[in-house]
């Protein structure tokens, strides 16, 4: 692909999230196109397709398969994303995959020995928090070295309401697989234990997924994680991470929201979903992978981050299976990931 060239972008999953990144990259990006999109929903795709100009393809590994697609990026449901990642790897495409990675650390496992015996790195991974400011400035903060020794992460990550269909494994490997990535990325620890408790708040509500679940994470250099997940909160969207260290701490602030002033009420709007509270993560992420296929080096997360979150999510819901804390035993970091 010539550097001056736009590269060009097949979308695979143009929902919520899929539909929101093509979008961004239509209107946002410069050096990409949506060049094609795929979707088991017609009207959707067509719709997507018509306001980016792109190509529709009723297969999505006809799209992968396809000479005029340079790059992938994965938005379907999460028991697709192995699959459609290990054709991605197939053909030697780059592919932006959203999380999680796979519904299984097993399953992840297979992405990233495909990558190993492919001696390259094309599988990235979307922990769109890795890129989202005020994450990075809770990171840059630590990184300086001025708030001391860094020994346990706070997450809180609030969900207004449930899907019906949601199950307790989906609140574990869907929703905190992003807490336990933070956990990771900002103390710069590996994960060693895990304890999961959680409770269902009303049970008379339908469905089987507990409504909130704590996280107790032990992290190797002497640390600890906490991580909240409620995902039916009614209020709204919130995510915060915070790093106390041994000479201060430091927490994500909000993203930039007026604070209001009326009734005798001082207020501070709460984002409705991740769409709207991470919309410029999303953005930075997008533009940092699309500079990545140019050669610029990526900061974002990597099938190996994505194998570690299932690998610790798995223990997660062996614990909430065993009511007790379970290891989590990470193998060496292979050199590709270093
Ligand atoms: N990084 C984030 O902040 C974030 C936020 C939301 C969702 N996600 C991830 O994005 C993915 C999609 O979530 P969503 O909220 O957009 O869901 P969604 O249901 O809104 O969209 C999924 C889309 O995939 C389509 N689809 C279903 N099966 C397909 C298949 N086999 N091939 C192609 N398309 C198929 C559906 O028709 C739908 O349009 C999930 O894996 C989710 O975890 C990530």
């Amino acid at each position: 692909m010539a550097i001056s060239a736009q590269v060009a972008i097949g979308i695979i999953g143009v929902g919520g999230m899929g539909g929101r990144h093509a979008r961004n990259i239509h209107r946002h990006v410069v050096g990409a196109e949506v060049a094609a999109v795929s979707d088991v929903d017609l009207e959707r795709v067509e719709q997507i397709a018509s306001e980016c100009g792109a190509q529709v393809f009723a297969d999505p590994f006809e799209l992968i398969d396809a000479a005029e697609i340079d790059a992938v990026l994965i938005a379907s449901p999460d028991p697709t994303h192995a699959e459609l990642t290990l054709a991605c790897l197939s053909q030697k495409k780059p592919v932006l995959c959203e999380k999680p990675l796979a519904v299984s650390a097993v399953e992840a496992a297979r992405v990233v020995d495909s990558e190993l015996a492919l001696g390259r790195k094309l599988v990235s991974v979307g922990f769109m928090r890795r890129f989202d400011p005020q994450h990075l400035a809770v990171r840059r903060a630590i990184g300086s070295g001025q708030l001391g020794r860094p020994f346990l992460f706070k997450g809180v990550h609030r969900n207004a309401e449930v899907a019906p269909n949601a199950t307790t494994e989906m609140v574990v490997t869907n929703s905190a697989v992003h807490d336990i990535d933070s956990a990771r990325w900002l103390m710069s620890q590996e994960v060693e234990e895990i304890f999961v408790k959680g409770v269902k708040i009303d049970p008379a509500t339908p469905g089987e997924a507990l409504d909130g679940v704590v996280l107790h994470l032990g992290l190797t250099g002497d640390c600890l994680a906490s991580l909240e997940v409620s995902v039916s909160v009614g209020y709204g969207y919130e995510v915060s991470a915070e790093v106390v260290s041994s000479r201060g701490a430091a927490v994500t602030a909000q993203p930039a929201a007026a604070v209001l002033r009326s009734r005798a009420v001082r207020s501070l709007e709460v984002a409705e979903d991740w769409l709207v509270r991470f919309q410029e993560a999303y953005l930075a992420e997008l533009n940092a992978w699309v500079s990545s296929l140019t050669g610029a080096s990526f900061d974002g997360a990597s099938a190996w981050d994505g194998y570690l979150s299932l690998l610790i999510a798995d223990a997660g819901m062996a614990s909430l299976a065993s009511g007790q804390p379970e290891p989590v035993v990470t193998p060496p970091r292979p050199e590709l990931y270093t």
